[in-house]
């Protein structure tokens, strides 16, 4: 069996189909995703956040994500595999773009790179599709420039915000990305988008209409400590793996104490 390509991607929006896409960060838990058929997966630079400690995705580095987003490679055998640009890595123009996407492609061996901005970063946009490399695209709340934004409010309220989310949207777009991430972005505005675009659009806090739904795994599965408890609205919990995982952590910790464990059948004898 073969991987999803991005042509399928484009015959699902022609079919109308939805799909799913999870983030992934380590080997083992995106064979976990493979086998439960999830299409395609984003080694997202929110790694920054779940999985390296930081309190943005600002801090994250190339050399990081290269690392990162081959272990989820490694773990998949069916997945289209994302790899996010992480900040920096892009912003000083095409030529910058090209060499840090290119070493995502052969040293983690990523299927598309993902990068954030509309208008502003269509020329490198542009430059990696000529070069052959499929480009999925962030707009709405691009967390990489949080700094700017002042925290993570919604994006598109107002008709100016509106029709520079609309223009951002359909820049990605000609510019040749094979879709599009809306985040935070008001429902109305995202199904404006999704029926304006013939390439699809994925949805994270943007409402039921876009062609696909991408969570971080982490919020998806109840695992993420978000500060006060506070999981944003968006977010569906569907396991409590934090839960679970810090109930078996103090079982452990207790037949350890206790001398429970090892049992005799976890012993070796002579
Ligand atoms: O880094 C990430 O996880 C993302 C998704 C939330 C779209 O960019
Ligand atoms: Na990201």
């Amino acid at each position: 069996s073969r991987r999803i390509t991005v042509r399928d991607i484009a015959a699902a929006k022609r079919r109308g189909e939805k799909w799913p896409m999870l983030t992934a960060y380590d080997a083992m838990t995106a064979s976990v995703f493979d086998e439960a058929g999830i299409p395609v997966m984003l080694v997202g630079d929110s790694m920054g956040n779940t999985h390296l400690g930081y309190d943005s995705t600002v801090p994250v580095t190339l050399d990081e994500m290269t690392m990162l987003s081959a272990a989820v490679v490694r773990g998949t055998r069916r997945a289209l595999i994302v790899g996010d640009l992480p900040f920096g890595s892009y912003q000083e123009g095409p030529a910058q773009a090209l060499r840090s996407a290119t070493r995502l492609l052969k040293e983690a061996g990523v299927g598309a790179v993902k990068l954030e901005g509309g208008e502003r970063s269509a020329d490198q946009i542009r430059l990696l599709v000529e070069a052959g490399i499929p480009v999925m695209a962030h707009v709405g709340l691009t967390p990489q420039s949080v700094l700017a934004f002042g925290g993570h409010p919604v994006q598109g309220r107002g008709e100016e915000a509106a029709q520079q989310l609309l223009r951002d949207a359909k820049a990605v777009q000609d510019a040749g990305a094979f879709a599009v991430v809306l985040e935070l972005v008001t429902a109305e505005l995202a199904a404006e988008v999704t029926r304006s675009l013939h390439i699809p659009t994925v949805g994270i806090g943007a409402g039921a209409e876009c062609d696909a739904q991408v969570l971080v795994w982490t919020d998806m599965a109840g695992m993420t400590d978000w500060p006060g408890g506070r999981m944003p609205r968006f977010v569906k919990q569907y396991a409590r793996l934090r839960e679970s995982l810090g109930d078996a952590a103090k079982a452990f910790a207790e037949d350890v104490v206790s001398g429970a464990y090892p049992a005799p059948e976890h012993s070796f004898r002579s």
